[in-house]
């Protein structure tokens, strides 16, 4: 069921009386980037999605995003649809979003997934690589850079056996409003470091990284689970950074494990 719950579109399926699973995407995605772990766990568990501010069906408005605007509208859906500690799961920009979350309110969740992410803000070589992208959009469209960024985030297995449903993702996202797009960029590389505050994360967390992820590589990760207390590592054969698309089974699999071990 789609619901607008400030502006953005907010999509609510499974179980109503069960826990919750809340699933942020990363960029520049949209919420059906994790259709097959909504498909799977909303047998038994009451399963939230959305569209981030500026991408997918979400309005762009003026563009002007920040990591923590994009945490107050992750609070408002938490408010507006009254989920009760929901576990939090975010890739890559989602987990950027979920990691400030979890530095302004841990207590709000029970548990986080974080899939191929980073704690660390941008260096100055990431800025610069962001500014750069701002400016192609500006002076080339959306499509080039929608369509290299892209393709750079998928794994070699992904890309050479399933070019087809790449496409079909680049096709979609070459939808989006180039200024939501932009504002997404800035908000990335204007977002805070959040790598001194993993030793206060006391929930059960898993952490995700695809063997082939070229952007938060699996020794980044790893880092980031040995400064986390009660996390749980897992590495995805055969994907790069976009893990759930590239091996859901395994990906699901890692989810359900966790939950059970859990007893969430
Ligand atoms: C993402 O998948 O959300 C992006 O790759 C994150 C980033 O560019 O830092």
């Amino acid at each position: 069921m789609k619901k607008i719950i400030n502006d953005l579109s907010v999509y609510v399926s499974g179980n109503n009386e069960s826990k919750t699973i809340l699933f942020v995407h990363g960029f520049p995605f949209d919420h059906t980037m994790w259709q097959t772990q909504v498909d799977e766990f909303s047998k038994d568990y009451k399963c939230v999605s959305y569209d981030i501010r500026g991408l997918g069906e979400s309005p762009a408005g003026d563009g002007q995003f920040t990591m923590e605007s994009f945490v107050d509208d992750l609070e408002i859906i938490l408010e507006e649809l009254k989920l009760n500690r929901p576990i939090l799961c975010g890739l890559s920009m989602g987990g950027y979003i979920s990691l400030r979350a979890l530095e302004r309110m841990q207590e709000s969740f029970s548990a986080a997934i974080l899939c191929d992410t980073r704690s660390e803000a941008d260096n100055n070589e990431g800025k610069l690589k962001r500014a750069a992208g701002i400016k192609r959009i500006n002076k080339e469209g959306l499509a080039p850079f929608v369509k290299d960024f892209i393709t750079n985030c998928f794994g070699d297995d992904f890309k050479q056996n399933r070019k087809e449903a790449l496409q079909n993702i680049i096709e979609k996202s070459l939808q989006f409003n180039p200024v939501g797009v932009k504002g997404g960029l800035f908000a990335m590389l204007s977002r805070s470091d959040t790598t001194t505050s993993l030793g206060k994360i006391n929930i059960p967390t898993l952490i995700i990284c695809g063997e082939q992820d070229t952007l938060t590589p699996p020794p980044v990760m790893k880092e980031m689970f040995h400064k986390i207390n009660k996390a749980e590592f897992v590495e995805i054969p055969k994907a790069g950074h976009m893990t759930p698309i590239e091996n859901p089974q395994a990906v699901n699999k890692a989810i359900r494990d966790f939950l059970i071990k859990n007893k969430l």
